[in-house]
């Protein structure tokens, strides 16, 4: 029976850019996936429709699914909501249903887009990190949380960094397998100098290190220097395990080196379910325009088929068509340089589609 792939589009440029990456989901059933796609709420379109960002219909639709492609969640729209029903909560909510603790967010840079970056060219030519991102826990999750009345006309807002052995020494695991089938190096991401749970946190990962990884080069940094050694000497990193906050953080950061937020794609993975979506959010400074860069979606549906579907000669398919369309110098604006030749959202998933047939 052919397997279902769920696609989320959600808010924003969310619609355009998997619109495009479902191009390539079509170009992959003709060429052999033996899947079915399927379409679901999420976000604030989500919320709109039926007053939740996360419909209980579209959980049981995740995990009906072999994989689940999602666009972006979020709108100014949908900011004055309650933060309980925020487009982010159902992100957050499917994350978390399905047990996706593992976000790896690849960062390579095309030497076609060595220009684009804004950092100089010598600086970023060559870079190739893997943020794994720990996605379930942590602060986005800990309790207690909220905002209470003081009483005395102040109010005080809390979150709480929690973290269990259990869940450090999973997404460690991860980082280190990783590591292995890459360059062997592991730098693990911390404030274990001022936060007791990230303390645990560099633990952890020492003791795992030490029992089963020992082979694997294993560093330690706090999270300020990792954001300076980025910028200063990106190459130094392989792969980069650390919490949700500071993953998403140093990801966005990350990004930047290859030329654009729009060229990151991620994979959330648990035990038992997947979900890829770009590492970017809803832009909705350009959302509508048909501007957006529709490729790290595109490379989200590679990663999909690579992880979750088996199909690695399609994956490194669609990876070959990407390098095809900068190699044919197309560019949507957040990538244009002098001398390419500038195309909108729909003309670039057009031209991938093309050099996917033509190869
Ligand atoms: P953002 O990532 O949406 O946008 C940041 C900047 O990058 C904007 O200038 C935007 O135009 C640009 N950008 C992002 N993706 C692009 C693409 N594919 N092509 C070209 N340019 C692109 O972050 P933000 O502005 O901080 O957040 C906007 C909304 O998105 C908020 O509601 C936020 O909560 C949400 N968000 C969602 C996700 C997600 O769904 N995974 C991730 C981040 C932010
Ligand atoms: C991301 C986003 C999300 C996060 C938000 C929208 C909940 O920034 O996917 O990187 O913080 O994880
Ligand atoms: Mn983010």
């Amino acid at each position: 029976m052919a397997k279902k792939v769920l696609v989320l589009p959600g808010d924003g440029i969310g619609q355009e850019i998997t619109a495009e990456a479902v191009k390539v989901l079509n170009w992959a059933i003709q060429n052999g996936a033996d899947i079915t796609l399927e379409e679901g709420l999420i976000g604030g379109t989500a919320y709109d429709a039926t007053g939740t960002p996360l419909p209980a219909e579209t959980i049981t639709q995740a995990k009906a699914a072999q994989a689940v492609l999602l666009g972006a969640v979020g709108g100014t729209k949908w900011e004055p909501l309650d933060i309980s029903v925020r487009p982010e909560k159902g992100l957050l909510g499917i994350r978390k249903a399905l047990d996706l603790y593992c976000n790896l967010r690849p960062a390579a840079v095309y030497p076609q887009l060595a220009d684009a970056s804004t950092l100089k060219k010598e600086v970023v030519a060559g870079i190739d990190i893997m943020v794994v991102r720990e996605l379930s826990s942590g602060i986005y999750f800990g309790q207690p949380r909220g905002v209470e009345d003081l009483g005395d006309g102040r109010k005080k807002g809390f979150n709480t960094l929690v973290y269990t052995t259990d869940e450090i020494e999973r997404i460690a695991r991860k980082a280190f397998e990783a590591a292995r089938k890459r360059s062997n190096r592991v730098c693990s991401v911390d404030k274990a100098n001022v936060l007791e749970s990230t303390e645990l946190w560099r633990e952890v990962v020492s003791d795992l290190h030490k029992r089963e990884y020992a082979d694997v080069e294993l560093s330690h940094m706090y999270v300020d220097n990792a954001a300076m050694q980025l910028i200063r000497n990106p190459r130094q990193f392989d792969v980069i395990v650390t919490t949700n906050m500071f993953g998403d953080i140093l990801s966005d950061a990350a990004s930047m080196l290859t030329g654009s937020i729009g060229m990151l794609p991620s994979a959330s993975l648990g035990d038992q379910f997947a979900l890829y979506e770009p590492i970017h959010g809803s832009a909705p400074d350009i959302a509508g325009k048909g501007i957006a860069n529709p490729l790290a979606t595109i490379l989200s549906v590679a990663m999909m088929l690579r992880y979750s579907l088996e199909l690695p000669q399609l994956a490194d398919g669609v990876e070959a068509a990407v390098v095809t369309v900068l190699d044919q110098g197309l560019r949507t604006a957040d990538i244009m340089q002098p001398g390419m030749t500038q195309v909108g959202t729909a003309q670039m998933g057009d031209a991938v589609l093309a050099a996917l047939n033509n190869a």
